[in-house]
């Protein structure tokens, strides 16, 4: 029997500020009404000066850790589109900070579908035997690239972490990952994009008001960023579905990435489900990115909605652009 990568610890963390749709509508031209209404969000968390993503990667392992019962991995993959720094990658730093050691660490850029690939590429170090116990995070602090002025990405995303512990296991047993379906379309990559920064465009000089260059912000086009999440996810949760020989009426929970209750529930309804079946943090942290899947995850079992046994489809859409779906059936695991 091939082996598996089983879900085996689950921890969050989100920074303690809140910015609400009113604190936002003080200093933007928005308001409290069409944020709630386009997106289903009324708050996020934001993490502030001196809070970096490897902080908050920190807190959300530790809670993983605990929640698996053990210290125990000998690989970390961090999902993030916010590094602490370009160079070098930020996950051997929390490696280290969590006592992990000389183990096996890297960061996965795929933006919002950064934690469903990054699921995808521990389960198969896992599988090759080069791993036995993984610690996949999921953490963004998107506030640091967000441009203040920018009323159409400034009220959508939040900062925050989540991680899981995956064990070698049998295919089998619950909290098996059942599979993975993965793409993406880089001919689409300037819909969601932080231009300068990389080699293609090195950082800008600031201007004569030492003002930050606006290139140096995320920026994204809604509309057809909206309509392509809808289609891919749909597509790629059904894929996922075909793969695990799951009817979408016997799935308990839709865990999506968590951009707008619009988009989730639009694939609810092409993949003919219950839109009740749908898990919703969003409107508490916001989109989180990389983040949005564990947070909304641990939310869901938390709040006693998603209890051992239940069938779980998870499936997200990101810049690049990529998305991805994998599925489990819910293990004995309970947030750290
Ligand atoms: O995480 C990766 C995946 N990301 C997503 O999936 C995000 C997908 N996109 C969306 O969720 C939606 O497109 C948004 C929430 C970003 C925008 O909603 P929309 O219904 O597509 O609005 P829109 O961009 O078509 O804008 C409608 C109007 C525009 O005004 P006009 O041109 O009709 O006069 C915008 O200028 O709303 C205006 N607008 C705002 N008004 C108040 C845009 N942002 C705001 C705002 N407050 N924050």
């Amino acid at each position: 029997m091939s082996r598996a990568a089983v879900l085996a610890g689950l921890g969050t963390y989100v920074p303690p500020r809140v910015v609400t749709n009113e604190e936002l509508s003080r200093t933007l031209d928005t308001s409290d009404e069409w944020i709630r209404t386009r997106t289903g969000i009324t708050r996020r968390h934001w993490a502030g000066p001196g809070t970096a993503t490897g902080d908050l990667a920190v807190e959300a392992g530790t809670r993983a850790l605990k929640s698996a019962g053990s210290g125990d991995v000998d690989l970390v993959v961090l999902a993030t589109t916010t590094p602490d720094h370009p160079c070098p990658a930020t996950a051997p730093e929390v490696a280290s900070r969590l006592g992990l050691q000389t183990v096996a660490a890297y960061d996965l850029a795929a933006v919002c579908s950064g934690f469903v690939y990054a699921l995808a590429s521990a389960t198969g170090a896992i599988a090759a035997g080069i791993a036995e116990r993984a610690l996949v995070i999921g953490a963004e602090t998107y506030s640091t690239i967000l441009n203040p002025e920018d009323r159409t990405t400034s009220v959508i995303f939040g900062d925050g972490a989540g991680a899981v512990v995956l064990r070698a296991g049998d295919p089998d047993e619950p909290g098996a990952l059942l599979g993975h379906d993965l793409g993406s379309d880089g001919s689409l990559k300037d819909l969601i994009i932080v231009p300068s920064g990389g080699s293609r465009q090195p950082v800008a000089a600031a201007g004569t008001s030492g003002a930050r260059p606006a290139d140096s912000y995320f920026s994204m086009q809604g509309k057809p960023v909206f309509r392509h999440a809808v289609t891919r996810m749909a597509a790629s949760s059904q894929a996922m579905l075909d793969r695990a020989g799951w009817a979408a009426e016997t799935v308990d929970w839709f865990v999506g990435h968590q951009a707008n209750v619009r988009i989730l529930h639009a694939v609810a309804d092409q993949l003919g489900m219950a839109r009740e079946r749908t898990a919703v943090n969003l409107d508490r942290v916001g989109n989180t990115s990389a983040a949005s899947i564990p947070l909304a995850l641990a939310d869901a079992v938390t709040g006693g909605l998603i209890t051992p046994g239940d069938r779980v489809l998870m499936s997200a859409f990101g810049g690049g652009v990529t998305w991805g779906s994998t599925a489990l059936v819910w293990p004995e695991v309970a947030p750290g």
